[in-house]
């Protein structure tokens, strides 16, 4: 049985779905087989795949609305099955899947609580993005069935609007950021009247919708109490739709003008249950996934570390709680990271982790900067995961770390030497250098963990 509120949302929702195809030029988008969206959500997901492809892999997308976004993973290969609750959205979507042609692309009308019984399977992926948990009055069902739905060692996404982007005011012309609604969960909806949808100026006939504000606390609340982990977390400054009025339009989406303060728009979280293995997740130990899973091990394993104490760095941890985690542990998940060949294949992650005036002695003697780098292992042709060990960390002064260790393999076994700039958060690295080391050298190491 609905609610009278979300009863009325359906009313609002199945009204929108004529006008969202004409907005969204679903025409153009089925007739061509090289549109696909959800550019975000794809990036967002593909360091947690196989090789960060999404050919073959089982999805489901919860609220997909007339399943644009949907689609675009089926255009990329993934079994795709679209729920939500709209009779008339699933109606328009299933006709879209056809004349796209995507029969790897579904869709079940159902409210994300029945998703679990009505499909009756598990996936290797579960998504939610772009103006969904505000249309939900409780998240402790809706991460339930997240946890139901996933398979284990399955991948959630949720990409949504930041709550402290949806308490500013909508109706302002001075450009202000104010605060106008509620931050914290309440379960009393706020009642809207737009008289519109945020697609067009149609005026709608159901146009009083209901909906719930829900802060961070509560979000990771439920995913935690539902039993998933938080693998990453974070807040975007760019959103896919016009959610302020002073938003200015930009390649990477929605952002504030540069005159203003800056605010999170979206925030992203990917979850799992990293207590269960699957297929999808073992076969990570090649690709990027395996920087992924080191880093999170390495969340709970600093006291392996041998270093000086270096201090903390706010960060959310392996729990998912908001805490501090020392430098040794950023800074070793961000050299593997950048011994993953799809980091190294990604320029503008890569520019993330170094300083701007970044320095590299290359093992020919060879200097390298910052630009002459990220081009070179933008050619790389290296897809190895090297065994990492012998860490130690040194404070050079208040800013600066020292870091050593070993590698094998990568693709040949080598001593490097990084310094780390901690003045800033993340930190990013200043200067490296990789020494060759000869066989002997490395067999009195042999033996240990391999991470
Ligand atoms: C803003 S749309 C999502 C848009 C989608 N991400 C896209 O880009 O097309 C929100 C969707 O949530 C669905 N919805 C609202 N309340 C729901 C509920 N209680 N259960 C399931 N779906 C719901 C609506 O029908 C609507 O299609």
């Amino acid at each position: 049985m609905l609610s009278d509120h979300v009863e009325a949302n359906m009313r609002n929702w199945d009204e929108r779905v004529e006008d969202h195809l004409v907005a969204y030029n679903a025409s153009a988008f089925v007739r061509n087989p090289s549109a696909v969206w959800a550019g975000v959500e794809a990036k967002l997901l593909a360091p947690f795949l196989p090789n960060g492809s999404f050919v073959g892999v089982d999805m489901v997308h919860l609220q997909c609305h007339i399943g644009l976004d949907t689609l675009s993973f089926a255009r990329r290969g993934a079994n795709i099955v679209g729920t939500d609750l709209s009779r008339e959205a699933i109606r328009a979507a299933v006709d879209l899947a056809e004349r796209a042609g995507l029969p790897n692309a579904t869709f079940v009308q159902c409210a994300n609580e029945d998703a679990p019984d009505l499909l009756g399977r598990s996936f290797d992926v579960v998504f939610t993005s772009v103006g969904v948990l505000t249309w939900l009055s409780d998240l402790d069902p809706w991460a339930q069935s997240i946890h139901r739905l996933l398979r284990p060692g399955g991948v959630f996404l949720v990409y949504d609007g930041h709550p402290m982007m949806n308490v500013m005011e909508y109706e302002r012309d001075d450009g202000k950021l104010v605060v106008g609604e509620p931050y914290f969960h309440s379960t009393s909806p706020i009642r809207f009247d737009d008289g519109v949808t945020y697609a067009s100026d149609t005026r709608m006939a159901n146009s009083v919708t209901y909906q719930w504000p829900h802060d961070l606390a509560v979000i990771f609340g439920s995913l935690l109490g539902a039993g998933l982990e938080i693998e990453a977390f974070d807040e975007h400054q760019a959103m896919p739709w016009k959610a302020l009025p002073n938003l200015e339009p930009t390649d990477a989406g929605w952002v504030l003008p540069g005159t203003s303060p800056k605010i999170p728009l979206m925030f992203s979280i990917v979850a799992g249950d990293l207590t269960r293995s699957c297929p999808v997740r073992r076969v990570l130990s090649r690709s990027v996934g395996l920087a992924n899973i080191q880093k999170r091990r390495l969340l709970g394993r600093a006291d392996q570390v041998k270093s000086e104490r270096l201090g903390s760095i706010a960060m959310i941890n392996q729990r998912g709680r908001l805490g501090r985690v020392g430098y040794e542990t950023v800074i070793k998940a961000a050299e593997l990271d950048l011994m993953s060949s799809v980091t190294r294949r990604d320029g503008l992650r890569v520019k993330t982790l170094l300083h701007q005036d970044f320095v590299e002695i290359g093992r020919s003697g060879r200097l390298w900067d910052r630009e002459e780098l990220v081009r070179a292992l933008i050619q790389e042709d290296i897809d190895e995961s090297p065994v990492v060990d012998e860490w130690a960390f040194v404070a050079l002064s208040r800013n600066l770390v020292l870091v050593t260790y070993l590698v094998c393999g990568f693709p040949n076994d080598s001593r490097h030497a990084s310094i780390w700039d901690i003045s800033v958060e993340p930190p990013v690295m200043r200067f490296h250098q990789g020494t060759p080391v000869t066989q002997a050298v490395v067999e009195r190491s042999v033996g240990r963990r391999r991470m």
